[in-house]
């Protein structure tokens, strides 16, 4: 009945998460999902008000977007050290479907792609809809490790395998919460030159940042060969669905014509609202806001993490975005039951690999419970770990 393309996706991992996080009393750190009572409620009631006596905004739209808002959304990449225009922008539902957009243009069957390890499950189910072939590439505190994948590429290219491109998430990583520096961001783009590989950079954390300075986007130092997701979920309300995708111009046609033949175009009513919500400075508003609420939930994971772990348990410390992760020594996936029967949840790292799981690792997510909640919830996991 079904086409091999559909059932050859492994969403096990995908049902585990979504049932966790919907895991009643306990304490999740389960989740990746913005804190609704976070919600710039009002503002939106403001913005919405206005839009709704629009009739354009009930109407279909441009296949790319409707071109105020890719205007508004060039302008703002020039904070990532990306000039652009709005010709090279398309507005996508989600960069879930930004992800799709490229993989459906991009991937013929047995494509060699390169992906992190660990990296975000659901873009993995993505692009195995398209059959392609994975290579995994080992992240550390910096990122993926580049002198790890130039000798990688030597050694794909010594068994004739061509790269199509390398999918990763530079800042704030979910899982892993690390950012690529930027050294290692330049040798990225010198490699992709080198061997002629697209590069897909998605960055939906980006601008959760409660530490440090920003990092220019891989995109500035290879422009030609970079396609940047960027997407309002985590700091407007992803009940939307806006993203953006920037791509360029040689590679927007046919990608238009992979997002046209998926949805005609974006739901045009929440890109006018995004973009009034943008243009009444409301954005910038709210992210400070958010920076306000998740930085101290960050704190407090980490300060819980060095008062109750024991030893030989190692943990990232990121600057930003929801994610920490955790080096535990113990088998993570059995672990889980008697977490959660203890009242807290996590979702094991295995679930976070293309080809080889790691099974003692954790993804804990900090933005969801409250300062009190994080220390009880790390306090109890500690214990079991120890
Ligand atoms: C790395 C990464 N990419 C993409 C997405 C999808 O986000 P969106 O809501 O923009 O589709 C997520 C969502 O959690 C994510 O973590």
């Amino acid at each position: 009945m079904f086409s091999e393309r559909i059932l050859g996706v492994d969403t096990s991992a995908l049902r585990r998460v979504l049932a966790l996080v919907r895991g009643g009393s306990v304490i999740s750190f389960a989740g990746g999902v913005p804190s609704p009572e976070l919600f710039p409620m009002e503002e939106l009631g403001d913005v919405i008000m206005d839009v709704s006596k629009m009739r354009e905004a009930f109407q279909y739209g441009p296949a790319l977007g409707i071109p105020e808002l890719r205007e508004e959304l060039a302008g703002y990449m020039k904070s990532w050290s990306v000039e652009t225009s709005g010709g090279e922008i398309m507005i996508t539902h989600g960069s879930q479907q930004g992800i799709d957009v490229v993989a459906r243009a991009l991937i013929d069957p047995g494509d060699v792609i390169i992906v992190e390890a660990p990296t975000y499950f659901v873009a993995l189910n993505t692009f195995q809809i398209y059959g392609p072939e994975f290579v995994e590439v080992p992240l550390d505190s910096r990122g993926i490790s580049t002198e790890l994948l130039e000798g990688l590429l030597q050694e794909l290219e010594s068994q004739k395998k061509k790269v199509k491109m390398i999918y990763t998430v530079p800042n704030f990583h979910n899982p892993a919460g690390v950012t690529m520096s930027e050294r290692r961001r330049k040798k990225l783009a010198k490699l992709a030159e080198e061997f002629d590989f697209i590069i897909l950079e998605d960055n939906p954390y980006g601008e959760l940042r409660y530490l440090g300075k920003r990092v220019r986007s891989i995109r500035s130092f290879a422009p030609d060969r970079t396609i940047y997701l960027g997407s309002f979920s985590k700091i407007f309300a992803p009940g939307f669905r806006i993203a953006w995708l920037n791509a360029p111009k040689w590679a927007i046609e046919r990608l238009e014509v992979s997002k046209q033949t998926s949805d005609v175009c974006t739901n045009t009513f929440g890109q006018y609202v995004t973009l009034e919500f943008m243009r009444r400075g409301y954005l910038w508003k709210n992210v400070e806001r958010l920076r306000r609420a998740y930085w101290p939930k960050l704190r407090a994971m980490l300060e819980a993490l060095d008062e109750f772990m024991p030893e030989g348990v190692e943990w990232t410390e990121p600057e930003g975005g929801m994610f920490v992760w955790l080096k535990t020594g113990k088998d993570a996936d059995a672990l889980l039951p008697r977490a959660v029967e203890r009242g807290v949840a996590y979702v094991p790292g295995s679930v976070f690999y293309a080809l080889k799981p790691e099974r003692d690792r954790m993804r804990l997510n900090f933005t969801f419970e409250s300062e009190d909640r994080i220390n009880d919830g790390i306090r109890i996991l500690a214990e079991l770990l120890s």
